[in-house]
């Protein structure tokens, strides 16, 4: 378990909820105990979500179908959102900064929660997800992992460096985006919904990080490279998670509606997270 030291009961942000034990169940050693709670509040929580968009998501005819969907997703959110446009066009440098503490449990551990699925996939697909997970790992140059670039981010706007240090001022809906993963890529039955949700994840960054490049660009902020760099690298990562599937389907057949379902998932999950963040970046003056 994480070595998190406690806060006092009424600092801003410090709260004990479902989804913050959550997390750090997640990323703890996984025990017998530790995986009964885990399963305990996942059942609680994203269990019904799946169930609820799974008995709202007419069947899907195929892959075509479900690259069809996405497309049309990424189409609508292209165009951009009030939350966005407020961090991009106005937010002052302190609200800003909010919006980076907000979301640095997972800048700092990006991609570490991938690392499950691999083995649950077919060799092709392996290869597809694993050339991802090595540039989102510097290629093993630690200048420019990504955690370490959101390291710099950081330290620029005179934030912790130490994850723990994000712990008590995390909200829910960001952890509700953080903890998606780990079941996905550890107890979610079937892996479609992994496939689906990241491969929605890299085709939708290259867009929505356009909103934090602006945003660093309009305050001067000179260290926004965590931003322009996913703008460039998830252009190949979503290639690769469609490759990913291609490969799942010849070795496996896919159910594609799962895809979707996986896509949805996370869309909704990271669009709660990102609106909370702004509205909460508001209230800073
Ligand atoms: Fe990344
Ligand atoms: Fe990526």
């Amino acid at each position: 378990m994480l070595n998190v030291t406690p806060h006092p009961a009424n600092s801003p942000g410090s709260h004990d909820s479902p989804h913050k034990r959550l997390f750090l169940h997640n990323r703890a050693l996984q025990t017998s105990t530790v995986l009964a709670r885990i399963e305990e509040l996942e059942a609680a929580w994203i269990e019904p979500l799946v169930e609820d968009l799974a008995d709202r998501t007419p069947p899907l005819a195929g892959r075509a179908e479900w690259k069809e969907r996405l497309d049309g997703l990424l189409v609508l959110e292209r165009e951009g959102s009030p939350a966005g446009s407020y961090l991009a066009e106005k937010a002052t440098r302190a609200q800003f900064t909010h919006v980076v503490k907000e979301f640095a449990l997972d800048g700092l551990t990006e991609a570490q929660n991938f690392f499950p699925a691999v083995p649950r996939l077919p060799i092709r697909a392996q290869m597809a997800v694993m050339r991802v997970l090595i540039d989102e790992f510097g290629c093993g140059n630690l200048q420019q992992t990504h955690s370490k670039l959101y390291l710099d981010l950081l330290a620029e706007l005179g934030l912790p460096q130490e994850l723990e240090s994000f712990i008590d001022s995390t909200g829910d809906e960001t952890y509700a985006f953080l903890n998606v993963f780990y079941w996905l890529t550890q107890r979610a039955t079937d892996v479609e919904y992994f496939l689906g949700a990241l491969a929605y994840l890299e085709a939708s960054i290259p867009d929505a990080f356009q909103v934090q490049a602006r945003a660093c660009a309009r305050l001067g902020i000179a260290r926004g490279r965590y931003y322009t760099e996913h703008l460039h690298i998830d252009t190949f990562h979503m290639r690769e998670m469609q490759t990913a599937i291609k490969e799942y389907e010849a070795a496996r057949g896919l159910d594609a509606t799962k895809l979707w379902i996986g896509a949805r998932l996370l869309s909704g999950l990271i669009g709660s997270a990102f609106d909370a963040a702004v509205e909460r970046a508001r209230e800073v003056a």
